[in-house]
């Protein structure tokens, strides 16, 4: 595991000033505050964290930018060094799922905004118990911790939040007009682009914490998955023709949950933030089927409850699933 720390992040910000010049031993020092010893355990550390640093005797140190270990810690902190969340950043090479760590911190009274990364995931865990496949080829692997002050009955709404920040994400930095699918889908040109899953703790009138798991097939091969996700998945790989940063994503996405939880705290924000992801979602107006266990319904979507319910119009009369599996049974016009 990495956790970053104040003077990494102020040489690493020194270096992505100067990239690829040599950064006098001298103005490490002075800038970061620190003495010789600190400044070369945070130039090692950034080095274990895949940064390639050389070193040229008595005189600094250059940052070379071939490859950019585009997750470290260290990028992502630095990334969200005037945001609220994403400190620390706990990051991982190779984990079971990033969920159950940050349970285990949520447990150990961990404060909102603590994120956990992973390259790779050996137990990803998907919704309604499945698997989340996270192979070692360039997925985002993603938990954020918040502690929402909302009632739980309410909890369903951290979820579309969360759906409509990692739009506004993906829209900002590749201007891509993705859909939300009920409850937790993102969806490119019907794909799968990226799934949400939020786990929460709570007792009658609050919730203690909640964390929201996010798997993104980001600089994923569509043929590194297996052959029957192939066929309904999306990448942003597969999508914009080119690998993007991981880190300036991720860095996005929490921003965009941090500002979207702050606004649904507010009174009122629960009623706009249904309305607001009404507006977006791709599953109301169209005709569904709708699992829950053993049963299966269909129907046509209308519209969410206040709490963030989808609400089916079907053969037997107005239908309310707080939680379900959805299929979107036509294409849309
Ligand atoms: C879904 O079923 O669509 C939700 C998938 C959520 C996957 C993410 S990846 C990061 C976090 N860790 C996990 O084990 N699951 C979530």
């Amino acid at each position: 595991m990495q956790r970053s720390n104040p003077t990494k992040i102020a040489v690493l910000s020194m270096f992505l000033d100067q990239r690829n010049k040599l950064v006098s031993s001298a103005l490490l020092r002075t800038k970061a505050g620190v003495t010789r010893q600190a400044i070369w355990k945070a130039i090692e550390s950034l080095r274990e964290e895949g940064f390639v640093i050389l070193s040229s005797p008595q005189k600094g140190y250059t940052l070379k930018e071939t490859s950019f270990p585009d997750l470290a810690p260290s990028w992502i902190d630095f990334l969200l060094k005037d945001c609220p969340w994403g400190h620390p950043v706990l990051w991982w090479d190779r984990l079971e799922s990033t969920q159950e760590v940050l349970k285990q911190m949520a447990r150990n009274n961990a404060p909102a905004g603590v994120i956990c990364l992973a390259e790779e995931q050996t137990l990803g865990r998907g919704r309604r118990g499945r698997r989340w496949v996270s192979p070692q080829k360039g997925g985002i692997y993603l938990s954020i911790l918040s502690r929402p002050r909302l009632v739980p009955s309410k909890i369903q709404l951290l979820n579309l939040a969360a759906g409509l920040a990692v739009s506004d994400a993906l829209w900002n930095l590749f201007d891509l007009p993705c859909q939300l699918k009920w409850p937790n889908d993102i969806l490119w040109q019907e794909k799968k682009l990226c799934g949400i899953l939020s786990e929460a703790a709570s007792e009658a009138d609050r919730v203690h914490y909640a964390v929201t798991g996010i798997g993104l097939n980001a600089n994923t091969p569509l043929d590194s998955l297996p052959p029957e996700l192939q066929g309904e998945a999306s990448s942003l790989f597969a999508i914009l023709g080119h690998s993007v940063n991981r880190g300036n994503v991720v860095a996005a996405i929490v921003r965009a949950i941090e500002e979207r939880l702050a606004a649904l705290e507010k009174p009122g924000g629960d009623t706009l933030l249904v309305k607001e992801y009404s507006r977006r979602c791709h599953t109301l107006t169209r005709e569904v089927r709708v699992t829950t266990g053993e049963q299966c319904h269909e129907g046509r979507a209308v519209e969410l409850s206040p709490e963030g319910a989808l609400r089916i119009e079907s053969a037997g009369g107005l239908l309310t699933f707080t939680a379900a599996d959805v299929v979107h049974l036509r294409p849309r016009h």
